[in-house]
């Protein structure tokens, strides 16, 4: 959603707010604008639709000036229109201001500034804002942002340039990411370190309820009471090119590619001499140690990364598992309380629906572990442990290691687990680790193994409809599987599990159909083969994905999408990949936006 990028420094901030935001792009919007402060004169250029509009207009209207703001819009309040694109102005011109999230008291506030006799150009709860500095404001700029965050409910950050103070923006957080980059004669802020990692490898990442003062060579942050904090500067651990497609045609490919990388990124540091060590290891034991139950939760493809480990933890260590939407959790009267485990699973760790679930569960007594790709995020901040999947930065909207690397942290966890509440003997733990361990050479394989899905998908991408079929772990990762499809190549798209096809559903099922049946749990797959018989017996052409030693399969399906052979538990990760690829074939036959699918934003930070 929305992307924040301030800059200042010696030469045109114009340049790096655009780059800055050309790298937020990922997150989805649907306008965008900058403001630059020139010498204490404030000028302004935005445009609707994406950021070549806005680059059109900058290369026929140059902006100078050294420090300035801008932002990529993602529509929540009012049309995605020019005027509603931030950045917007107070009525003396004075400020300028950019805004992610969202002003729960906008109406009210903005009743009350229509009243002083400010005037409302847009649509947006962003508008009140920036009233809300020009009625405080003294001479003091840091004066006039506190009392304005003062009067703001909701979740926002906040950017801000005043024509006062030439040199300096300003910026806010509360419950909406924002990082500070600190650079060599320049400093920056920005939603996210892919907008800032061409300048610097160095961050402080505000904490929300924190105010920043960015100039050339000063950062300086504050309190919302006003007080100086010290903060740690950290480094980013990667660099420009992981942000960067790298000679693939676009990020989603590039990003399944890196698969076995990143799963061995989140793999290998967690097993020492054979043992899966996690962080914190002794407290998360001890929270673990009297649990009941656990409770997962999550959204969209995190939501189904849930599913697998709902699976894997409930077969290796004998505890109920529900699994439940993040965006549904707190309407479900959830049993959770201090005998429950609450796993969130956030890719970007600022996902609304998913931090109101931790909040509620939190507040009812449970402890929260997260699964979270992003380092110092309002998820990773919020939960009592985090596990990291070291997934590096992931552009593509639609997500591919991002989840693969969160599955491979259920595998970690669930056995870990299973180790300490002894639900498995030495002798097995022994055999799982080194089948985890694995993973990053099956998934290589997994890739390898399918060179002809491309061709497949030529083959399938004018049907209609498409229909994934899997019992346990394969239904799990069909519909991570039909989620990828229907964001990506907006083909109709639906998983059932297997068994239950044939209770209703497969009335749809006709001559041409295109059924996917994901049969790689060798202990389900005869079961799975019946209903494979019921839709070839309709008419279905069957793909079939299944382990690279069974060859039974090419008498039952009309295609096979072979992976290699490993623990069926572990299955997964291998199986999903050549499905990504398959999906990510038929978009590109179908002549999609792969990286940017329509209406979608990568992360949703609002309910
Ligand atoms: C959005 C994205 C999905 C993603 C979901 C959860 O809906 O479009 O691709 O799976 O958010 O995101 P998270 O960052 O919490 O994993």
């Amino acid at each position: 959603m929305c992307g924040i990028v301030g800059f200042s420094g010696k030469e045109k901030a114009v340049d790096a707010i655009y780059t800055g935001l050309k790298h937020l792009e990922y997150r989805g919007y649907d306008s965008a604008g900058i403001a630059v402060n020139n010498n204490g004169s404030l000028r302004m250029l935005k445009a609707s639709g994406n950021l070549e509009n806005l680059k059109q207009k900058l290369d026929n209207d140059k902006l100078e000036g050294p420090c300035g703001i801008g932002h990529t819009r993602w529509a929540t309040h009012g049309a995605p229109t020019d005027v509603n694109a931030h950045p917007h102005l107070s009525s003396d011109g004075k400020f300028a201001i950019v805004h992610n999230g969202i002003i729960e008291n906008y109406l009210e506030l903005k009743e009350e500034l229509i009243k002083e006799g400010y005037k409302f150009l847009s649509e947006t709860d962003t508008e009140v804002i920036v009233h809300l500095l020009e009625h405080y404001y003294k001479g003091d700029v840091k004066e006039a942002f506190l009392k304005t965050v003062s009067r703001l409910e909701g979740s926002y950050a906040i950017g801000v340039i005043c024509s006062d103070n030439p040199g300096v923006a300003y910026a806010a957080k509360y419950f909406a990411p924002l990082i500070v980059g600190i650079g060599d004669g320049e400093n920056l802020f920005a939603s996210d370190v892919t907008a800032i990692i061409g300048h610097t490898k160095n961050v402080i990442y505000l904490e929300d309820g924190e105010f920043a003062e960015i100039s050339k060579d000063k950062v300086t942050i504050y309190d919302f009471k006003g007080n100086e904090v010290k903060k740690e500067i950290s480094k980013v651990e990667w660099d420009v090119e992981s942000a960067e497609k790298g000679g693939y045609e676009h990020f989603m490919l590039k990003e399944i590619m890196e698969q076995p990388k990143a799963i061995k990124s989140a793999i290998e540091p967690r097993i020492k001499n054979g043992r899966i060590v996690l962080e914190n290891e002794e407290e998360l034991a001890s929270a673990c140690k009297n649990i009941e139950r656990i409770v997962i939760s999550a959204c969209g493809s995190a939501f189904h990364a849930g599913y697998v480990g709902r699976y894997i933890i409930e077969e290796l260590c004998k505890k109920s598992v529900k699994i439940e939407y993040a965006s549904e959790l707190r309407y479900s009267s959830p049993v959770i309380n201090e005998k429950a485990l609450t796993i969130v699973v956030s890719q970007s760790g600022e996902t609304a629906d998913t931090i109101a679930a931790l909040k509620e569960c939190k507040a009812r007594g449970s402890k929260v572990l997260a699964i979270v790709n992003v380092v110092g995020s309002t998820i990773a901040k919020l939960a009592d442990f985090v596990l990291y999947t070291y997934a590096g930065p992931e552009i593509a909207v639609a997500t591919t290691k991002g989840y693969t690397t969160q599955v491979a942290v259920f595998d970690l966890f669930a056995v870990w687990l299973a180790d300490k509440l002894k639900t498995i003997d030495e002798k097995i733990y022994n055999n799982l680790v080194d089948d985890i361990m694995q993973l990053p050479e099956r998934i290589q394989r997994s890739i390898d193994l399918n060179p002809n899905v491309e061709k497949l998908a030529r083959k399938y991408y004018k049907n209609d409809v498409v229909f994934f079929i899997g019992r346990n772990l394969d239904y799990a990762v069909g519909l991570e599987a039909s989620l990828k499809l229907k964001e990506i190549s907006y083909l109709h798209s639906e998983a059932y599990a297997a068994g239950e096809l044939k209770h209703g559903t497969i009335a749809l099922i006709e001559d041409g159909s295109l059924v996917v049946a994901l049969a790689c749990r060798e202990d389900l797959y005869a079961k799975t083969m019946s209903n494979v018989k019921e839709v070839k017996a309709r008419g279905a052409n069957v793909v079939a994905v299944t382990d690279e030693d069974n060859k039974d399969i090419f008498t039952e399906a009309s295609d096979v999408i072979l992976i290699p052979k490993i623990n069926s538990l572990f299955v997964a990760a291998c199986e999903v990949v050549p499905l990504q690829l398959f999906s990510y074939y038929i978009a590109k036959e179908r002549g999609c936006d792969i990286d940017k699918p329509k209406n979608l934003a990568k992360s949703v930070t609002v309910e």
